[in-house]
């Protein structure tokens, strides 16, 4: 019964276990660094760690590093730090989007190419998250993820400030003229007062929440607050559980199931989780071999209320209260009505077992399912001629008002132009018109920036406007909110319909129906796309120019066509 892997079973072996030149020239050189025998006849965990000088979410990986270490010696393993690429959300142009799927290549061939058995992922800051469970999934060796946590709740003269969420409120407040330079400066030195992801519930905190709900974290991980000495004892214990599966052989196939999915996408809409986890999620599916697209997020989202009251979609709370209210093995319970009995975790157990013992320790922050903050889910996916492939909105963070709307259209050929044009106090723009954004989506953006939540015009802000409908084929950061339309596929770029659009054309959108419409006639549009011209390339050399060939549209998660599972015969082990 005892299906445990043997020493002599290690992929390790390859490497060191062998009486070749080859193998003697590993051994040599481990002892070149001081190791020894005893290091190498054991299982070795490879942690790849997204730290940089200039990864603000992750500033404490230097330490949190060594935690995971010890964890993976206590159980007897032996651990081998990775550096990998760090994708700090902030300071990353045009896009750390664009950067994703290099992150997640670098993450599979560290994995393939190194003397290793296993691997603990140190990740959070957004795109870290998808980018390393891509990454570790079509590697295939046993993986762990360790999220970086939230930080702190921001703290500014008695007031609690939220990541992201707040920049804009206030900045909306500032180009309205009703905050000073001081008050401003004063909320730099507060928003962001310790290391971990942003705080509300952003794109890192709904990818760090969709990896545990996956299966790919210890339970309650994701929930943890970087500052808070739990932190440290799960990555110790992640270190030690990193082992075992090894020894279990606990692959990514064996977590990564439909029902995983279906449990994460269920989460995902009941902590009113950022519409950039749909476009991950159907990347890391398809890793796991899984064709998992917008319908199921649409489906998930009619049956699954928001009921974590955290902001952008709740009003008060950050995700320090979260946790303090149970986290997210308590938003796990309340859905354990909706789970399937068999997925399981990292633990090798099925996660219902793990969620039925949390508790909840404040209601008003985890709603129970029947009083939501919000009835119907998250996500409501589109479509229509504007849209033929889809595309998102989040009604639970719009003006009600704007869930049902007809207007004209005021239309941006790119991002440079709406910024130009925008705060012009003779801007043609009353608050029905629809704001529309082309030329920011996967291919024309480039790496579909998070341009979506478009500013509204200044001369509506003074008048007191302070939502719109816009519609785009970017993404907008998990931190904002409005009446967005966002991920319109085909984009602009690439001649989607979205490329047609024309001032003044009128754009209706019905949310309850799912539907989008430009109303201008088919014989019109197909006089207009016959005009159309494709824009020059973005890149014609490097890493952009790779991306322009192979990035799929957001409808099929931007990752690059060649690393979708199905693409050729399977890598295989190196020769050695
Ligand atoms: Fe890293 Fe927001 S900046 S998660
Ligand atoms: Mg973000």
């Amino acid at each position: 019964m005892d299906k445990r892997k043997k020493l002599a079973d290690l992929r390790s072996r390859r490497w060191f276990g062998v009486d070749d030149l080859r193998a003697f020239g590993h051994r040599s050189r481990a002892r070149q660094m001081g190791y020894d025998k005893v290091d190498w006849d054991r299982p070795i965990i490879g942690i790849i760690n997204t730290w940089s000088d200039i990864n603000q979410c992750h500033a404490h990986f230097p330490d949190r590093v060594q935690w995971v270490k010890r964890g993976i010696l206590q159980a007897g393993g032996m651990p081998t730090e990775l550096p990998a690429l760090s994708l700090s959300e902030p300071f990353v142009k045009p896009t750390t989007m664009l950067y994703r799927n290099l992150l997640a290549i670098e993450c599979e061939e560290l994995i393939r190419s190194h003397p290793i058995d296993g691997v603990v992922l140190m990740g959070g800051c957004d795109k870290t998250t998808p980018g390393l469970i891509m990454g570790a999934t079509s590697a295939g060796l046993p993986a762990i993820f360790v999220p970086a946590g939230p930080m702190l709740r921001g703290h500014w003269r008695g007031q609690v400030l939220g990541s992201g969420s707040d920049n804009w409120k206030y900045w909306d407040e500032r180009r309205a003229g009703k905050i000073t330079e001081e008050e401003w400066s004063g909320m730099e030195g507060g928003i962001a007062r310790s290391y971990g992801h942003c705080m509300t519930m952003g794109t890192a905190s709904t990818m760090t929440a969709y990896a545990e709900a996956l299966g790919m974290t210890l339970p309650g991980a994701s929930s943890i607050p970087a500052a808070d000495s739990s932190h440290q004892r799960m990555a110790a214990a992640s270190g030690r559980r990193a082992v075992e599966m090894v020894w279990e052989d606990l692959t990514p196939n064996k977590i990564l199931t439909r029902e995983a999915f279906d449990h994460a996408t269920m989460v995902q809409m009941a902590i009113g989780g950022s519409t950039n986890a749909i476009i991950h999620a159907i990347a890391m599916a398809g890793r796991a071999g899984i064709s998992y697209g917008l319908d199921e997020f649409d489906a998930m989202s009619r049956r699954i209320p928001v009921i974590a009251n955290i902001r952008p979609s709740g009003s008060t709370y950050l995700m320090e209260d979260f946790f303090y209210a149970g986290g997210l093995r308590a938003i796990l319970k309340r859905l354990i009505p909706h789970f399937h009995a068999n997925a399981i975790t990292v633990t090798g157990r099925p996660i219902i077992e793990s969620s039925e013992t949390a508790a909840i320790y404040n209601e008003d922050v985890i709603r129970p399912l029947d009083q939501p903050i919000y009835a119907e889910g998250a996500t409501a996916v589109l479509r229509g001629n504007l849209a033929p492939n889809g595309c998102v909105m989040k009604p639970s963070a719009a003006e009600p008002r704007l869930l049902k709307h007809r207007g004209p259209a005021i239309v941006f050929e790119s991002y440079a132009e709406m910024k130009a044009q925008i705060d012009r106090d003779d801007l043609d723009v009353t608050p029905d018109h629809v704001m529309v954004l082309k030329n920011a989506g996967p291919l024309g953006g480039p790496g579909m920036p998070e341009w979506g939540m478009l500013p509204i015009p200044k001369k509506l802000i003074k008048a007191g406007i302070r939502d719109m409908l816009r519609i785009s084929d970017a993404r907008m950061s998990g931190t904002s909110y409005g009446a967005c339309v966002l991920h319109v596929s085909p984009e602009a770029y690439v001649g989607g319909t979205l490329a047609l659009v024309r001032n003044g054309d009128i754009i209706s959108v019905d949310v309850a129906r799912r539907t989008i419409a430009l109303e201008v006639p088919e014989e019109t549009l197909a006089q207009r796309r016959s005009e159309w011209k494709a824009p020059p390339p973005r890149y014609e050399r490097g890493f952009g120019w790779l991306a322009g060939r192979h990035m799929t549209q957001a409808h099929r998660g931007c990752d690059f066509d060649f690393l979708e599972t199905g693409f050729g015969a399977p890598v295989g082990e190196p020769a050695i």
